[in-house]
């Protein structure tokens, strides 16, 4: 166990928070990786928020139940994403990050970019309109496996593939994601189709570059180095 601080109060290391995304299409591991890695960090006392898109409220709850009962229109559905995503920032994701603490998301406004995009929406517009508003992620892990295989994992897990999760569109929208993958430094692809602990240790080593290269310099560089036991 790294010494950090006062234990007696929960630790914010990262000046203006440390935001990790992590994406891809259903049935890559996704929310079991982002639940460890929320633990790697709420066992080491460090303030730390998990949450996921869509969310469960309001124009997120509209959305899941379009998933079960038919779909929106297409533009509707951006809508609501985008409406979702801006109450998201504003109640969860900045008030955490501006707290010093980490958000680590489950999906984020790639997934409108690879699902909407993929859905025929034009990709260019949806990533400007999230530019103006989204603060963009320390690091982007996009989970990437082939459609069919992520089918199967849902199916194994006892669900249901819901309206988003045709193959075809799911073929597409992995394009999508890879495409952002090769185009931005700070998002990263990572092969799916490895074993939970290897995703973990995968998961960790990339974060901690991220956080590692975002106190670089500053007084809490030697802190968040202990933290993820380099010194
Ligand atoms: P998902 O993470 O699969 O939720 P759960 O595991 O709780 O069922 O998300 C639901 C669906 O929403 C998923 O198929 C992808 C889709 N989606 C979009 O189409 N656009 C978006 O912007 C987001 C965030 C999700």
């Amino acid at each position: 166990m790294p010494e950090f601080g006062d234990v007696r109060r929960v630790q914010t290391p990262f000046p203006g928070g440390l935001f990790v995304v992590i994406d891809g299409i259903d049935g890559a591991g996704k929310t079991t990786q982002c639940a460890l890695l929320a633990q790697f960090f709420g066992e080491r006392g460090i303030l730390c928020a998990l949450s996921k898109e869509p969310t469960g409220v309001d124009w997120g709850r509209k959305l899941r139940e379009s998933a079960a009962a038919g779909r929106l229109s297409l533009e509707d559905e951006l809508d609501y994403f985008v409406k979702d995503r801006r109450d998201h920032i504003a109640r969860t994701i900045q008030p955490v990050l501006d707290a010093g603490g980490v958000v680590i998301l489950d999906r984020y406004y790639y997934s409108t970019a690879a699902y909407q995009g993929a859905r025929g929406a034009d990709i260019a517009e949806i990533l400007k309109v999230h530019h103006e508003f989204a603060p963009e992620p320390d690091l982007g892990l996009i989970f990437d496996i082939a459609a069919g295989g992520g089918l199967e994992r849902v199916r194994a897990r006892g669900d249901e593939p819901n309206a988003f999760e045709d193959q075809d569109a799911l073929d597409q929208a992995r394009a999508i994601f890879k495409d952002l993958a090769s185009k931005n430094s700070h998002i990263v692809l990572v092969d799916a189709t490895q074993t939970v602990g290897q995703l973990k240790k995968l998961v960790i080593a990339s974060v901690a570059k991220a956080a590692i290269a975002k106190v670089a310099g500053k007084p809490e560089e030697a802190a968040v180095c202990r933290l993820f036991d380099l010194e």
